[in-house]
């Protein structure tokens, strides 16, 4: 399938793994480019060592384009940040909060794509003015921080609004080739997926994540500033419940997350290293199209499956016509 995101990326399925921070290691990433997708490193959580580890292993497992996302980099150490992201030979670079000038015109004198995260149509054309190549319109169904709009009236204005300039990608609550296919009709060129893609054995999860997920059903996730004080979605669990009775006792960004990491409810960063997690407690975010995952498929066999998915889609529709 060709779509304009396909064709600039030159990437076989307009399909993109999600940068997830803590979730989006190689093995992940990996998997995904090597099925004709794009995998991009959830770098936000990763010291300079582990990203530089990370981005040495893509190279060695793929030679098909991969990309890093940083999210929440300051705009000082960002471009440090992203010139070893330049050099270790990544084809797109993420930013989530807005990507500076220079760190754009870094990019793209070493041929290297920006995309931007974007929950409002304002993001998107603030984005693509600035020089950014392609975007993400992530709805509020989305897993992780998040934004209020859901996917459906997002992604076709912020189509509107500057599909005619870059490709826009859809991102939230995508977890088969029905919700590619939609996105496809929406206007978008493709589709970020996170939360499927957590459920693969090649993500790196921490204890539990993976049986939270396959017990979530469609209502079981909520948006709570519980772990880093801004909106996530995660999986409903006692200490959102807590925090939705008592938010008077919410710290701001980022010292809220600090106390979840300091208080053993967020091991995101730490990974599966961390034996000391209470699924009862702990951070996993989520997306509200968990209901519909119940099982875990090899990350590869996942992208060949969506795209099978979506053709039956797209020639059910063509069937009704
Ligand atoms: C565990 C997790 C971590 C995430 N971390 C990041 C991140 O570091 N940077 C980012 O741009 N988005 C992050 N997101 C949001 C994803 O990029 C993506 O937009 C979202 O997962 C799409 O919705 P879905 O989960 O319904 O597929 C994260 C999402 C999850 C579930």
């Amino acid at each position: 399938m060709q779509t304009r995101l396909t064709e600039l990326l030159g990437i076989e399925h307009p399909v993109m793994l999600a940068g997830m921070g803590g979730v989006s290691y190689h093995r992940l990433a990996a998997a995904v480019s090597a099925a004709g997708g794009i995998g991009t490193l959830g770098a936000a959580t990763m010291d300079a060592a582990t990203m530089d580890a990370e981005m040495a292993a893509m190279r060695q497992l793929t030679d098909k384009p991969w990309g890093v996302d940083l999210l929440t980099a300051m705009p000082g150490d960002m471009t440090a940040q992203v010139q070893r992201i330049i050099d270790a030979g990544a084809r797109i670079f993420v930013g989530a909060l807005g990507v500076p000038h220079e760190v754009i015109a870094m990019c793209h004198d070493a041929d290297v794509l920006v995309v931007n995260m974007c929950g409002r149509v304002h993001h998107a054309v603030q984005a693509v003015d600035a020089g950014c190549d392609l975007v993400v319109a992530q709805g509020t169904e989305a897993g992780g921080h998040t934004g209020r709009v859901a996917t459906l009236p997002l992604v076709p204005q912020i189509v509107d609004a500057v599909g005619d300039r870059v490709p826009v990608v859809a991102a939230g609550g995508i977890v088969d080739g029905r919700g590619v296919a939609a996105a496809l009709a929406l206007g978008a060129d493709g589709v970020w997926l996170g939360t499927r893609f957590i459920a693969t054995p090649e993500a790196r999860v921490s204890f539990g994540y993976h049986d939270a997920l396959l017990g979530a059903d469609e209502s079981q996730t909520t948006v709570s500033r519980s772990y880093s004080g801004k909106p996530m979605r995660v999986v409903a669990n006692e200490r959102t419940a807590y925090f939705d009775r008592h938010p008077e006792e919410l710290a701001p960004f980022p010292e809220q997350m600090m106390a979840s990491i300091v208080g053993g409810v967020l091991h995101l960063p730490t990974g599966p290293d961390d034996p000391n997690v209470d699924p009862a407690t702990e951070c996993y975010p989520a997306g509200q199209g968990v209901g519909a995952i119940d099982e875990l498929v090899p990350a590869g066999e996942l992208v060949a499956r969506l795209m099978a998915e979506t053709e039956a889609a797209l020639a059910r529709i063509d069937r009704l016509r």
